[in-house]
């Protein structure tokens, strides 16, 4: 067995190296605690009562589930108390929560979509938690508001997520690669695993969400087209695809062997803009895909440049193996598009 260093120790030692400070360093500990709680519950599952329709919808109007609640409140509870946080933002909030007063403040801004992939939950499918972390602009005694908020995705200080699947794995970014972690149930606590992951140039797979081909934009037609007309075709090579419908797994494979994840704009979803939310889905999923190498856009611009005009807006989201990403890019580029 390799020798294995601690998601503690993995701090240290950024922290020694300068890569990270102090209160970074203990938010993100902070949300990796939460995290494992979460997955306590995930593989619970209906033993703990965690499974099906919470009974209220979020402020996307969706149906919550119990587990988007469940996970939620952990995120919450774990963070709010311990000091190095301003304001925190979720998927399931309407608006920002700031720090309750009586609290101590602190620096940053945590963003979480609590639960992705929330339609495979109740049939034991990997789902997950997304992360972002911004640098709060106020003064610690100054009142935040959801403005406060609307950052580019290049400013982010930290991004990652967990899979709850076979077992549970952390990946994380501060700004010097990607690193991954898998929980170890009986020490408590994770252990790196993954050090440095990159995404290769080159991929022959790719993920999307098939049935809507038919709402899809020229750009988008003519690239899957030429990629499942594989080695007959234009592109002389086979293509396959997988698409678990949790964007967390998704991405992952992306991370771990390669590949291009889409999201594309499409005539379903174009009125909101995108399907995938800008600021806990995109953007630290693209601050990840690019610190191992890939690239990300929306077809039209590289996401982490979008400047945000809402806390929920919604984008979309090409992301991967970076030869690909171009080729889907210029397609959306060129003139006639
Ligand atoms: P959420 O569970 O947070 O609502 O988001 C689910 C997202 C994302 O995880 C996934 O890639 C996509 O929705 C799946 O969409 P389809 O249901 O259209 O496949």
């Amino acid at each position: 067995m390799p020798s294995r260093i601690s998601l503690t120790q993995f701090f240290i030692d950024e922290q020694r190296a300068d890569r990270i400070p102090t209160d970074l360093r203990l938010l993100l500990e902070t949300v990796a605690r939460a995290t494992a709680a979460i997955a306590t519950t995930v593989s619970k599952g209906a033993l703990a009562d965690a499974l099906g329709e919470a009974g209220t919808e979020n402020v996307q109007g969706e149906a919550q589930k119990k587990l988007d609640v469940i996970a939620n409140e952990i995120l919450l509870g774990a963070n709010v108390c311990d000091g190095n946080l301003a304001a925190m933002a979720s998927e399931e909030l309407e608006t920002i929560y700031p720090i309750p007063t009586g609290y101590p403040r602190g620096n940053y801004l945590l963003l979480f979509d609590p639960l992705d992939g929330s339609s495979n939950i109740d049939v034991n499918v990997t789902i997950g938690t997304i992360f972002s972390v911004l640098r709060s602009p106020r003064a610690k005694d100054e009142e935040l508001t959801e403005a406060d908020f609307l950052q580019p995705g290049r400013g982010q200080v930290a991004a990652g997520y967990v899979t709850y699947g076979p077992s549970t794995q952390l990946v994380l970014t501060v700004g010097n690669g990607v690193h991954g972690f898998t929980l170890d149930r009986e020490m408590g606590g994770f252990i790196q695993t993954h050090p440095f992951m990159t995404i290769p140039a080159e991929t022959r797979e790719y993920a999307i969400n098939a049935s809507n081909a038919r709402y899809w934009e020229a750009p988008v037609q003519r690239y899957i087209a030429e990629l499942q007309q594989g080695k007959d075709g234009s592109r002389g090579s086979d293509f396959n695809m997988r698409w678990i419908a949790s964007m967390v797994a998704d991405v992952h494979r992306v991370l771990t062997r390669g590949g291009i994840f889409m999201y594309p704009l499409d005539e379903k979803c174009r009125a909101k803009g995108g399907k995938l939310r800008l600021m806990y889905e995109a953007n630290p999923m693209a601050m990840l895909v690019e610190q191992a190498g890939g690239a990300a856009t929306t077809g039209r611009e590289r996401i982490l440049d979008i400047v945000p005009e809402r806390l929920h807006q919604r984008v979309p989201v090409i992301l991967g193996s970076s030869d690909e990403v171009e080729r889907v890019t210029s397609y959306h580029l060129e003139p006639s598009s």
